[in-house]
């Protein structure tokens, strides 16, 4: 596992402690015996299961805010950066290029509750070796509710002060501010130009106040024209197969008229071929990744009998539909699961052939294929076919090539 998601112990501490003084519990386990059952009821909530209530009830629950901060922000706030490691390795040029005048990085985040993205973004400059060096980032943390917004300013205030030497290490000036506003995506639009847009965990809420996806792809559009030339915009969904797919539809009526283009994960512009004709009303695509969950959460997730063993999530990020990337046609997406079974391992990969599932006999496992019984979801796979070898069948032979492109370690 990549260190980077190895939850740092000076963030934890920091949130456990405002939860605490939040909630006036004196111990993480008065706080968990008290706000177990709404971190419960939130969790039912996020994950649509039959005869929870909407989010936008719980979210007006009196425990929500400190419940959130608990349990969703640690988990959520890694997302961020697994997405921006994504789109350098499949987009690099499209990763902050170089700056030409301003060293500034303006950020805009709706819907940013907490401020999570707002506290990944901060992480992630601090931590991440693969980080830009020698910047501004202006933050914009923008919210209908103060009470997530004043915890954000807490939690800003008390990590910046701890990652504060890394950020002069490195160069990155990081300022924040928030917006106490409600959105209205028919009407409200950003004023200003922005080099990223953050759209976190919103969409769903958006969809449960009665938008449509396709009000909603107007709507990103519109946000898609408030981006500076090099700009990109990320959507992080629910990784459930009801926000997975109404995501995945946004996305074709953006790609499919050209009114964005798709960085990541697609590797492609087509239509999604899951909601194609040769997919089913059974799948969807989402992110996976591995992370070291803090003691905190494994306390929370025994008393409330979960377990947030991997971070999982749907995202994409678009950008205005100027030059398309150019990808290797070789490049594939790995987008299910390792499928192994009796004698061969399966995986379903995507790019702009479609959405083939590979598999390589175990007998026909080769030095120069092996990397493809090590896949993993989300992964990037070069698969080099030797001319001539391939049939109709998608068999990965002995001679053919498998690399793996994964977060590096
Ligand atoms: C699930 S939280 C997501 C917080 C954060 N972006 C994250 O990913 O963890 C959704 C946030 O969207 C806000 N929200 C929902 N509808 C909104 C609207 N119409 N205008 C402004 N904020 C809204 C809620 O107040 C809530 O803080």
């Amino acid at each position: 596992m990549n260190s980077y998601f190895d939850f740092p112990e000076s963030l934890i501490q920091i949130i456990e402690r405002i939860v605490l003084e939040e909630t006036g519990s004196t111990d993480p386990k008065a706080f968990i015996q008290q706000f177990g059952r709404t971190i419960r009821q939130l969790s039912d909530s996020f994950n649509q299961l039959k005869g929870s209530p909407p989010v936008e009830t719980t979210t007006r629950n009196e425990g929500y805010p400190a419940a959130y901060i608990a349990y969703f922000l640690p988990g959520n706030l890694l997302k961020i950066g697994a997405i921006l490691l994504e789109l350098k390795r499949t987009c690099p040029g499209r990763f902050f290029p170089e700056p030409e005048d301003s060293k500034t990085i303006k950020v805009l985040d709706l819907g940013a509750g907490p401020g999570t993205l707002g506290i990944g973004l901060l992480d992630f400059f601090a931590r991440n070796p693969e980080a830009p060096r020698d910047r501004i980032v202006d933050y914009l943390a923008v919210d209908r509710e103060r009470g997530p917004l004043r915890s954000f300013e807490k939690l800003f205030d008390r990590y910046q002060a701890v990652v504060t030497p890394s950020l002069k290490n490195r160069k990155i000036e990081f300022r924040a501010r928030t917006e106490l506003r409600p959105i209205d995506p028919k009407r409200s639009l950003p004023e200003s130009s922005y080099d990223l847009i953050m759209v976190g965990n919103l969409i769903n809420e958006l969809i449960g106040q009665g938008f449509t996806t396709i009000e909603l792809s107007n709507w990103i559009e519109l946000l898609i024209g408030k981006l500076s030339p090099s700009g990109f915009l990320t959507v992080i969904e629910p990784a459930l197969r009801l926000t997975s797919r109404n995501l995945l539809k946004i996305r074709d009526q953006l790609a499919e008229q050209r009114r964005a283009l798709v960085l990541a994960p697609c590797l492609h512009q087509h239509a999604c071929p899951i909601l194609g004709p040769a997919g089913s009303e059974k799948d969807w695509c989402h992110h996976d990744i591995s992370w070291k969950a803090p003691d905190w959460v494994q306390n929370i997730d025994r008393a409330i009998g979960n377990r947030k063993e991997s971070l999982k999530f749907s995202y994409l990020v678009l950008s205005k539909p100027d030059q398309e990337p150019v990808l290797d046609p070789n490049l594939w997406r790995a987008v299910s699961e390792r499928i192994e079974t009796r004698g061969k391992r399966e995986v379903f990969l995507c790019n702009l052939k479609g959405r083939i599932r590979y598999y390589l006999l175990d007998k026909e496992v080769s030095p120069l294929n092996r990397a493809f019984t090590e896949i993993e979801r989300g992964d990037l796979l070069l698969l080099k076919e030797e001319p001539g070898t391939g049939d109709a069948k998608p068999r990965v032979h002995p001679d053919w090539q498998a690399k793996i492109f994964p977060l590096e370690h």
